[in-house]
């Protein structure tokens, strides 16, 4: 009991959220190659595995879309009977006491793979790409999301958003979580496989964080709360520990950080490699992350840990 006494982090199934990526269609599961065990799922298997998580007291889901149709604007992203509003309300009907998490951002949407607009040269373009992700916040909103979560770190993305949502009725009912300190990394290589959503020219560097600034890290949280977010986010979570923590500190606002999908790769390949066990990196990892500052953990085994933490 003395351990138990002073042990200063909890860690408890509802602080986990469990990130899923629908595909159009009924009974629909495609095996994610580059994620061991995470699979591509239509709405209504996405309904079912959500009715899982529930059951062992995952707190929420954060809905990644992968559709049918891509172009150049990524219109795709605010069609009310895209993937992600199927699956927003499914998931509703099955567990109506999920947090229903939508990922605003147009990568898997448009056929440049960029998180938004390119011009002529090849740029991506901050300012007119805004209404396209208003739009598509809007649609998520409108299919019921309790949080709408912007991932493409475009400048005054929160804002154009959240004026958005207030205007089509939707200021009390759908709140912002930004992904506001994410880094340009090279851990988030399966999930573009998973997403479909690797740019087939250029990086996302102009927009997304350099992994050498901490201060930028904050500052960017900071400015995403004055727009009027939510909860905040940084990501990946065990390469910014410290700004997890930092963040935390210097914010009123709930730091959610995502263990992204190389992360999570990483300790399948190396357990899978006999270096260590599974169940105890991964916990391991999970409790650092809460050690660190965050107030929930986004990660692709979060029905996995919520069963052993029960
Ligand atoms: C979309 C987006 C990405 C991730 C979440 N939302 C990919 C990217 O920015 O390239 C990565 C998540 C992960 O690696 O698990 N912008």
């Amino acid at each position: 009991m003395l351990r138990a006494l002073v042990r200063e982090t909890l860690l408890v199934p509802s602080q986990l959220i469990l990130p899923i990526f629908v595909l159009p269609g009924a009974g629909r599961r495609e095996p994610v190659g580059a994620l061991p065990g995470v699979d591509r799922l239509s709405p209504d298997l996405a309904a079912e595995l959500a009715a899982q998580a529930a059951a062992v007291g995952v707190a929420g889901v954060l809905l990644f879309g992968l559709p049918e149709e891509k172009d150049a604007v990524g219109t795709s992203a605010w069609d009310p009977d895209g993937p992600v509003p199927a699956a927003v309300r499914a998931i509703r009907a099955a567990a109506p006491e999920l947090v229903i998490i939508t990922d605003v951002c147009l990568c898997q949407y448009t056929d440049h793979g960029h998180c938004g607009l390119v011009g002529p040269n090849g740029e991506i373009l901050n300012d007119a790409s805004l209404p396209n992700l208003a739009r598509a916040a809007v649609a998520h909103a409108q299919a019921g999301a309790d949080l709408v979560a912007p991932s493409d770190m475009f400048d005054g993305r929160v804002g154009v958003i959240r004026d958005a949502l207030d205007e089509q009725g939707f200021a009390e009912s759908t709140g912002i979580l930004a992904y506001s300190s994410k880094f340009a990394s090279a851990f988030y290589g399966p999930f573009r496989d998973a997403a479909h959503s690797t740019p087939t020219q250029g990086d996302r560097r102009s927009h997304q964080l350099d992994p050498a600034n901490r201060r930028e890290a904050v500052r960017e949280g900071l400015i995403d709360e004055e727009e009027g977010a939510d909860m905040l986010m940084v990501k990946p979570a065990l390469t910014a520990l410290d700004v997890i923590a930092d963040l935390s500190d210097q914010t009123d606002l709930p730091v959610l950080a995502y263990q992204v999908s190389g992360e999570y790769a990483m300790l399948k390949h190396a357990a899978a490699a006999g270096a260590f066990e599974f169940k105890d990196a991964y916990l391991e990892s999970l409790l650092s992350i809460r050690r660190a500052g965050a107030r929930a953990v986004i990660t692709y085994g979060a029905v996995e840990a919520a069963q052993w933490l029960r």
